[in-house]
């Protein structure tokens, strides 16, 4: 699904959890003239990942929310989307399920990444399960964010080799830099500039 869209850049917010080095990744492509996106909010359910520090190195606004109480947070969350004026929805290791109702509001706007070459290992610990299933490849995927977990339509995806000394750690970092270069990929391929 190619999406035509003005000279303008999409108003973007990318939800993170920890590291955000996705968000670093994407806040840089989003700077440069061709990207499709620009970044005007990061959102997140955890005040201490570590990937908010890029709001501040960026200039970007960020938003924390307690998640507590899903409804209410989500409920705020959407409120803030719209005063910001936001269209598009980059997950980056968001580790909260976005309910039915939140994903409705925003359908087809919701991008995701996931450290596995879905449908294959969805959900958590993807790099564990992958080495002891002796996988030969893993990698990773861009998709658009359905109501069933990892499982909406794939954009792209990137295939991995996996050495014999493969451990999970060696693995997330492996695929984690083909992330930074498959998630701006995805993105350009869905939005094309005028
Ligand atoms: C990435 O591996 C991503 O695929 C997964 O969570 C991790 C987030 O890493 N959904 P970072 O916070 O972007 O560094």
């Amino acid at each position: 699904m190619v999406k035509l869209i003005g000279p303008k850049k999409i108003r973007t917010a990318v939800f993170i959890s920890g590291a955000g080095s996705n968000l670093k990744n994407l806040i840089k492509f989003s700077l440069k003239k061709f990207s499709p996106i620009e970044v005007n909010l990061i959102v997140s359910n955890n005040v201490r990942a570590k990937g908010l520090k890029f709001a501040k190195l960026y200039k970007i606004k960020k938003k924390v929310y307690n998640y507590n109480k899903k409804k209410i947070s989500e409920k705020k969350i959407l409120k803030d989307l719209k005063s910001n004026d936001i269209k598009l929805i980059c997950l980056a290791g968001f580790m909260k399920i976005l309910s039915k109702d939140f994903l409705r509001k925003f359908k087809g706007k919701i991008l995701n990444i996931h450290p596995s070459l879905l449908p294959k290992y969805k959900g958590l610990n993807t790099h564990h399960r992958a080495i002891q299933n002796k996988e030969k490849y893993s990698g990773c995927t861009v998709h658009f964010v359905s109501s069933k977990l990892d499982s909406g339509k794939i954009i792209l995806q990137k295939k991995v080799k996996l050495s014999k000394k493969e451990t999970p750690s060696s693995l997330q970092k492996k695929i984690l830099k083909h992330e930074h270069i498959l998630y701006p990929r995805a993105i350009s391929k869905i939005f094309v500039s005028l």
